[in-house]
């Protein structure tokens, strides 16, 4: 893995809104894997100042997103797709039905399921893929022990990611949703590129695990490690736990477009 570390999550989010506008530059109808959380927060800022002031287009582009919550009503506001319209397709000229989210009626989540992977591979494949990273190593919402090789499914989530994720909730662990459903570990690693963020103490320890741990589904993440092309950006908090720090490139002279 090519692993990057810089000095703030807004460095990161120039960094990778770089690699976003590459893509967009080089492609005739690029595919770009959405993720939400905090972590793609400093990019999506970036995006949309870029498509505002330098008229960088997402109009050719497809997006699909990693994950979504189940039993959300779909406007709600903490639903995925309401996430990243608010954060980012809303503010920017990708048209609506080029967003495609896992929307789902629980009972038709097998089936729709299916199609979603499906529909990924009929864009031609993700060029691009975001990700953050859970505590408990997750990458989307694949969460410990499920399979390297899984494909778009159901999960439950365990309570240290509902947990994490209540400060969406207003603070309330059950509010958040127990079951989702979430592009597969295998799926995942079908797009071309994949981007993992992390910033903070709190992702230190995934970090080292995926990065430097065994491959293992106890530890989600570390299934990237069979990825020829991904590329980890931490900030130095999320990157203290990591012991071989010689390997590690610091990028220190990334400057936002604007400043360069
Ligand atoms: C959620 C999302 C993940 C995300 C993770 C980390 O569980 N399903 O895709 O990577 O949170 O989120 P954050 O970036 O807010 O720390």
């Amino acid at each position: 893995m090519e692993v990057l570390i810089f000095d703030t999550p807004a460095t990161i989010g120039c960094y990778v809104a770089d690699l976003i506008q590459a893509v967009l530059g080089r492609r005739p109808e690029p595919v770009l894997g959405l993720a939400t959380g905090s972590s793609p927060g400093p990019t999506y800022t970036e995006l949309i100042r870029r498509h505002r002031d330098d008229g960088l287009s997402f109009a050719h582009a497809r997006a699909f997103s990693l994950d979504e919550y189940l039993g959300l009503p779909a406007d709600h506001e903490q639903s995925y797709r309401q996430t990243l319209r608010r954060e980012l397709i809303d503010h920017v000229d990708l048209p609506l039905d080029r967003l495609v989210t896992p929307v789902v009626d629980a009972l038709e989540v097998p089936e729709r399921a299916e199609q979603y992977d499906a529909a990924i591979a009929a864009a031609g494949g993700v060029d691009l893929q975001l990700l953050g990273i859970g505590s408990d190593g997750h990458i989307g919402f694949n969460e410990p022990v499920s399979s390297l090789g899984s494909r778009t499914r159901i999960k439950t989530l365990t309570d240290e990611t509902r947990h994490d994720n209540a400060r969406f909730f207003g603070g309330d662990a059950e509010a958040v949703p127990r079951h989702v459903i979430t592009q597969g570990i295998g799926t995942i690693l079908e797009a071309r590129r994949l981007v993992l963020i992390a910033t903070g103490a709190g992702k230190a320890d995934a970090v080292a695990a995926a990065v430097e741990g065994p491959l293992t589904s106890m530890v989600p993440a570390s299934a990237l490690q069979l990825h020829p092309s991904t590329t980890v950006l931490v900030d130095p908090a999320a990157a203290s736990a990591l012991s071989r720090r010689d390997y590690y490139e610091t990028v220190q002279r990334h400057k936002p477009s604007w400043q360069r």
